[in-house]
């Protein structure tokens, strides 16, 4: 397969053909994402806290999230790579933005960079943009400024918030965004805004009239304890595997049936004469 371009996720949207995004921040992560034939991963700052183990997205620092990305970048080929801009990486400026950016593009070789609704985002969408760089606009449940939008919670469910969300959606996708992720938003209220969106929408709980779907690596997976947020649909236990081979191992070391003898190695017996000797 060829890399995945922007123009080829506009070419699915005009053919309503839908477009696969998971998230993936190191590289077992992202071979797993390439061999399964998603279109884009994206190294979103929900890193923090499914392999960083934070308690929010906003303690993570632009370093951590660049080693997460050229992690990710090494195991991949096809999908085009978005990296998530963190908390207090691009709101200062124009210029802090575009240096954030630049970053995330030379140091980890990400294709675009993804920020968040919150005031200045059109502002800084628009100036990286003009920089070269491609930016994907996030909308909608923004965990980066959750606390103000009153915690992890669906967005535009009043008739007010559903325009707040409307205006950020038309800000970013006039800004020059390339596409946007629709996150947390009753699916109507998707619908209706989907009438007005030129490029292409990836939902996360936005329900179905999206352009494409993103669900992060560790909830679609179960790799986390857990239920997770209403949107999520698991496909796999992993979590619970994985504790249950680590546990199996450590019995077989306890009660010595690890190692065995397909697992040693020999040394020839006139070696072995020479050095006991
Ligand atoms: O960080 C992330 O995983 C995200 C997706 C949920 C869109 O921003
Ligand atoms: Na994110």
């Amino acid at each position: 397969r060829l890399p995945v371009s922007l123009p080829q996720l506009a070419e699915k949207k005009r053919l309503g053909e839908p477009i696969v995004m998971v998230t993936a921040y190191d590289y077992p992560s992202a071979v797993v994402a390439e061999q399964a034939g998603v279109d884009v991963v994206l190294v979103g700052d929900s890193g923090a806290m499914t392999v960083l183990g934070y308690p929010s997205t906003v303690p993570v620092s632009v370093d951590e999230m660049i080693m997460l990305a050229c992690a990710t970048r090494r195991g991949l080929r096809t999908p085009l790579l978005v990296a998530d801009l963190p908390f207090g990486s691009f709101e200062a400026s124009d210029q802090q933005a575009i240096e954030t950016a630049r970053r995330f593009i030379k140091e980890a070789g990400a294709d675009a960079v993804k920020l968040e609704a919150n005031g200045v985002a059109a502002e800084r969408a628009r100036a990286l943009v003009n920089a070269g760089i491609p930016v994907m606009g996030h909308v909608g449940l923004t965990p980066q400024t959750a606390t103000a939008l009153g915690g992890y919670r669906a967005q535009g469910r009043t008739a007010e918030r559903a325009l707040d969300v409307a205006r950020d959606a038309l800000a970013l996708q006039e800004a020059g965004c390339f596409s946007i992720v629709f996150e947390a938003i009753p699916s109507q209220v998707a619908s209706v805004l989907m009438e007005r969106m030129e490029v292409p929408i990836i939902g996360i709980g936005a329900g179905a009239a999206t352009d494409g779907q993103v669900l992060v690596f560790h909830d679609l997976l179960g790799i986390r304890e857990g239920v997770g947020a209403r949107f999520v649909k698991r496909y796999a236990d992993l979590h619970d595997e994985m504790v249950a081979g680590v546990r199996a191992y450590a019995e077989d070391v306890r009660t010595q049936r690890y190692p065995e003898a397909d697992h040693t190695y020999s040394i020839d017996p006139v070696e072995f004469e020479r050095f006991s000797a």
